[in-house]
């Protein structure tokens, strides 16, 4: 796989303009959306990762094999700015998911080993009420025992059960051990081929 790193900005009217597919990463600071980056395409330090919650501030494009892009975006409840900053950032986020014509899918990525949070289901909320495309993917697998990962997740599903009689689907996945890459990539690859012939 060729990954790039394209352009970064901060609204989306000055994002490459492109007929290209792209799948865009949501969720709080730290959940691993640059390391999930990192590990889909095999190339480290392309995305910045970092222990310190905040890393990533603007709308980061990279160009995959010429053919679609991923987009790292910045983290939401990041506790460390200042109102202010919070609510131009998620302003920028949310402008960004809701405009995109080329967006195919948003990850929304939530941390396994953390109970339902409330920033979450209220994202969540959001885009289903936009009618976005998303997919949950659940980080950090390899921090949690076979079975403590079954419960978590279960007492995920049952929180977002309790509100949504239909679920997105749902990938499990760890930067670490590099689960959940390939039932990742195949979502992508498959929703290029689709994005391709509706475009023909
Ligand atoms: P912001 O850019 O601040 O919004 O954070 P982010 O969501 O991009 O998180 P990032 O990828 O920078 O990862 C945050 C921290 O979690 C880093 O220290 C990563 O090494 C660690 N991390 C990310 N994914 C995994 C994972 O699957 N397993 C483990 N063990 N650590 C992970
Ligand atoms: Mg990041």
């Amino acid at each position: 796989m060729d990954a790039k790193y394209a352009s970064s900005c901060v609204e989306w009217e000055k994002c490459p303009e492109t007929n290209l597919p792209e799948y865009a990463f949501i969720g709080r600071s730290n959940v691993g959306k640059s390391s999930l980056i990192n590990m889909l395409t095999g190339t480290r330090g392309l995305a910045r990762t970092s222990n310190t919650p905040g890393k990533t501030r603007l709308i980061n494009h990279f160009i995959i094999d010429s053919a679609w892009y991923l987009v790292d975006l910045p983290g939401y409840g990041f506790a460390r700015v200042g109102k202010k900053d919070r609510s131009v950032w998620e302003a920028m986020i949310r402008h960004y998911l809701t405009n995109r014509a080329n967006l195919v899918y948003i990850f929304m990525l939530i941390d396994i080993r953390l109970e339902p949070q409330q920033s979450d289901l209220n994202f969540i909320r959001w885009m289903a009420v936009k009618e976005l495309p998303f997919v949950i993917v659940f980080t950090k697998a390899d921090k949690l025992s076979k079975d403590k990962l079954w419960k978590s997740q279960q007492i995920y599903l049952n929180t977002l059960n309790e509100e949504w009689e239909e679920l997105p689907p749902i990938y499990i996945t760890s930067s670490s051990d590099h689960r959940g890459k390939e039932e990742v990539l195949s979502l992508i690859s498959e929703s290029n081929r689709q994005y391709v012939e509706m475009r023909q």
